[in-house]
Order: C-alpha cells, then sequence, then structure tokens
C-alpha cells in the first residue's frame, strides 16, 4: 500500500515557499515549488465517466489540470487526487470504490512531484506567506469597472504595491488596484487614492442595476454598496412622478428614475459629477428627461426646485395625480439642507397628496440610530417628526455607525408662508387627507399621520 505520509499533515503543502516571507516587489519566480500528491493510473478512455464520480477526490487548485497524460504509457491517463482527503487507497469512499471496480480501475495510488507556480496560488495564499506571519491579510476590495478599491492597514503598507499587483494578477477585469488614502471628507466625497499598481487610467464603466454609468473615479463620487439604495429609491416612483435629486453624484437615482418615464431635476455641486452627470445621461438616452445643475444644494432647492414646485403643486394641482420626491444623498450634512423648505413657497397650499416626499440620508453613531435622525431632522424643520416619518436602515458603515435614510412628506405648515388652510384642504375628509401613496403604505410608513404632524407643527407665523 503506498501512503502519501506527510501530506495528511503538512498544512503547509500548498502554501507558497517560506523565503518569499517579507517580499515587497513581486518576484512571481519565487513562488515555485514541487510537492509529491497521490495520483490514481487509469485507462484514458475511461477518464470521463470516472471525474464525474470522483470530484471529491480529485486536486482543486487553480491552473491545474485534474487529468495528465501519463509520462510512462501513452494509454493511460494520471488523476491527481487531493492529498488532505486521500493518503492511502483506503481513504476512498464506499462510492467511489465502487465506481473504480465498475469501470476496472486499481484503488492503488501512486505518487506524482507536481510542480506549483505562482499561477497555482490564490491571492490569500500568496499574501499570508509574504506578510508578516500572523498578521491579518485581508485581501478584500471594493470593485469600480477596471479598478479594485482597497483600503489597506498600517501593517499592510510596506506590501502595498506587491498586493495591488497580486489584486489585479488574481482577478479578471481588474487592471488597477488603488488603495484609499484618507475617509472621504472632502466637499465632493471622492476618494483621495494612490494607485498602487496597473493602470492610472481613472475613467471606468459600471454597470448598476441594469445603468452604465461612466466617470472619473477619482475625481467623483461613487460607492458600489448603494446599488440597493438606488433601487430600492427607483421603485418608489410611478411613471409621470417628479424627482428633485440635490446631491445626485454621477445619476443612480436620476437615470433609472427618468426611465420610468418621470420628470428628473438633478443637481451636483461637483464640475467633474456634473459633466458626468450629463454624459451618463446621453449613455442610457434619458437626457431628455433630465434637467441637470451645477449648483449647491441649497441655491438649487431655492431656484429650480421651488420654481418647478411653485409650478407643480400651484392652483392647477388639483387634476395632477402624480407625487413628488426629493432625494438628499449627502449623509454627513443632508439634514442641515431641510432648513431650506421652511417657508419655501407662496400662495395657498396644494393638498396633502401633492406634498413633496423628502428621502434624507444621514449617519448616525447614536445608539438608537433612527430615533437621533427622526430628532435631528425634525430639530432643523422646527417639528416633531417621529410619528410621521418612516426611517430605513441603509448600511452599516462602520463599527457603531450607520447609514439611514429618513423619509417625510413635508408639512404644508412647513413648506408655505403665509398658511391658510383653502376651503378645498377643509373639505377633505381626515381619512382622504391620512391616506398616503401605495408605496408608502406598503413600506409601513408613518406617513399616514402627516395631518397630526401639521397639528402638531408650530406655525409660521
Ligand atoms: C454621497 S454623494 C451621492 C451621489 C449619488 N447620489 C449616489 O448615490 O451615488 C454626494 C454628492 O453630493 C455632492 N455635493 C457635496 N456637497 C454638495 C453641495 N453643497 N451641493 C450640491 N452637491 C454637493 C458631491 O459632489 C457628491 O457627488
Amino acid at each position: 500500500m503506498t501512503e502519501i505520509e506527510t501530506n495528511q499533515r503538512d498544512s503547509e503543502l500548498f502554501s507558497p515557499p517560506s523565503n518569499v516571507r517579507g517580499m515587497t516587489k513581486l518576484d512571481r519566480t519565487a513562488f515555485k515549488k514541487t510537492v509529491t500528491i497521490p495520483v490514481l493510473k487509469v485507462r484514458k478512455e475511461i477518464v470521463n465517466k470516472l471525474m464525474r464520480s470522483l470530484k471529491r477526490a480529485a486536486l482543486q487548485r487553480p491552473g491545474i489540470k485534474r487529468v495528465i497524460e501519463d509520462p510512462e504509457d501513452e494509454e493511460s491517463r494520471l488523476v491527481m487526487l487531493d492529498p488532505y482527503k486521500i493518503f492511502t487507497d483506503g481513504s476512498f469512499e464506499r462510492a467511489e470504490l465502487s465506481i473504480l471496480k465498475q469501470l476496472n480501475v486499481s484503488p492503488q495510488i501512486h505518487k506524482y512531484n507536481l510542480e506549483l507556480t505562482y499561477e497555482n496560488f490564490k491571492s490569500e495564499e500568496i499574501l499570508r506567506a509574504v506578510l508578516p506571519e500572523g498578521q491579518d491579510v485581508t485581501s478584500g476590495f471594493s470593485r469600480v469597472g477596471h479598478i479594485a478599491h482597497l483600503n489597506l492597514r498600517d501593517h499592510q503598507l510596506p506590501f502595498k504595491h506587491l498586493i495591488g499587483q497580486v489584486m489585479i494578477d488574481k482577478n479578471p477585469g481588474i487592471t488597477s488596484a488603488v488603495n484609499k488614502i484618507n475617509n472621504i471628507d472632502n466637499t465632493y466625497r471622492n476618494f483621495q487614492m494612490e494607485v498602487l499598481s496597473g493602470e492610472e487610467n481613472m475613467i471606468t464603466k459600471v454597470r448598476e442595476n441594469g445603468y452604465t454609468y461612466e466617470f472619473d473615479f477619482s475625481k467623483v463620487y461613487w460607492n458600489p454598496r448603494l446599488s440597493t439604495e438606488h433601487s430600492r429609491i427607483t421603485e418608489l416612483l410611478k411613471s409621470g412622478d417628479v424627482l428633485f435629486d440635490v446631491f445626485a453624484g454621477v445619476g443612480p437615482f436620476a437615470i433609472p428614475v427618468a426611465k420610468k418615464n418621470c420628470t428628473v431635476f438633478a443637481n451636483d455641486l461637483n464640475p467633474e459629477s456634473h459633466k458626468w452627470l450629463l454624459h451618463n445621461c446621453k449613455l442610457n438616452k434619458v437626457d431628455q428627461k433630465v434637467k441637470v445643475f451645477n449648483l449647491d444644494g441649497k441655491d438649487f432647492l431655492q431656484g429650480p426646485v421651488r420654481e418647478e414646485l411653485m409650478q407643480q403643486l400651484g392652483p392647477l394641482s388639483k387634476e395632477r395625480k402624480h407625487s413628488v420626491h426629493i432625494v438628499m444623498n449627502l449623509p454627513a450634512k443632508a439634514i442641515e439642507f431641510l432648513s431650506v423648505f421652511k417657508l419655501l413657497l407662496d400662495g395657498p397650499p396644494c393638498g396633502i397628496e401633492l406634498l413633496p416626499i423628502v428621502h434624507c440620508y444621514s449617519f448616525s453613531k447614536d445608539p438608537n440610530p433612527a430615533k437621533d435622525v427622526q430628532q435631528r431632522a425634525g430639530a432643523v424643520l422646527g417639528i416633531s417628526l417621529e410619528a410621521c416619518s418612516s426611517v430605513h436602515l441603509v448600511r452599516n458603515v462602520a463599527p457603531n455607525k450607520e447609514m439611514l435614510c429618513i423619509t417625510f412628506r413635508i408639512p404644508a405648515a412647513v413648506l408655505y408662508k403665509n398658511q391658510t388652510l383653502t376651503l378645498e384642504n377643509q373639505d377633505d375628509p381626515p381619512l382622504k387627507r391620512q391616506k398616503t401613496d401605495k408605496v408608502f403604505s406598503e413600506e409601513k410608513t408613518q406617513i399616514a399621520s402627516v395631518t397630526s404632524l401639521e397639528m402638531s407643527s408650530p406655525s409660521p407665523h
């Protein structure tokens, strides 16, 4: 009985050679290594049949063929086996032995010297062998088109160029690796980044929810983790609705919503975002549906948004059935911009169903993040939002830091100057006044109590 003695206990068998430890400049040739593995000798005509039943026992390594020619006999083949599963011919399972018998194959195992190269190691195995022993090697990254976006820890920095190159080598389609230099705290929310390896070109193209976005990743904000949130908001709008996107970036809310045959007003202060937003509207063939602005959010709300709302919600609004949504995705600051809604409009207030619905994003480090966001947003508007808003948890950004979205209708008492209840409003029965869009009732939001909110809010006079 042949026994591959050491393999069973050798957990380092498929680790790169120990001399790569501490390498900072990638030398792929240093990863060569020969290991002894078990093989089965089989007649070439039964290989296909046999392999279907030997999936468990067969060797699985990147770039290694599981069946090779037998150097001693051209009529037979060698089937490579996993040395952690097959040590002796007694290691086969009953079903495997039965198929071997059926195909008249001897379960006797032979030794084979397999040469491993850089190509045969996984990225994690490579980094574990190179970086200081016992240190975290997590090789995760977020992918933005052809770019791998890493967030390396201090102990990984001496190896940053090597790590970048390994990410490129081991991930098809990635041709550039960048490292985040600092936290996103600049106005335009783009990352300061260093190209670690590969292409310097940061102009990239991504697909999200079926739409294409092109942009310069070094100059604009893009976060692949927001795709679910973009589609959640898009789902809330129906054909004919109006969207004002105050911090639009390169268009991930604006473009899908425009495709639903809605009218969209999209704004971003960053001239680069504005440029790519225009480009992406054309790319996705919605340039006729989206009006694009390059303003500070406050000026956008006080200018084009106010003007459009005056029209949309004006005297003819009774015939209108569509909803108006305002998206404010600038979580670090958006709540401050809510103050702009105070007394923004003149004239008699529109019906409750037409009052704009705000989706405002925020971060919170509070133990009760939903309440925290409701209180902060309410404080800016001078009302209580706790009974008439819904809060959606978007994602966990860091330990104890959540990103949330608060959704509410702006009460007429907040939005309108010199507010007086018109006869039209008074005629509405309470139930009708409390009715909300279907989407919101499905979401079990509490926007339904807008009426009570208006009553509890202080009078603007
Ligand atoms: C967090 S990003 C969101 C982008 C996009 N809505 C998304 O979901 O990917 C915020 C955007 O707000 C823009 N921005 C920052 N300050 C602004 C301001 N005062 N007025 C308008 N846009 C601003 C940034 O340039 C950035 O594109």
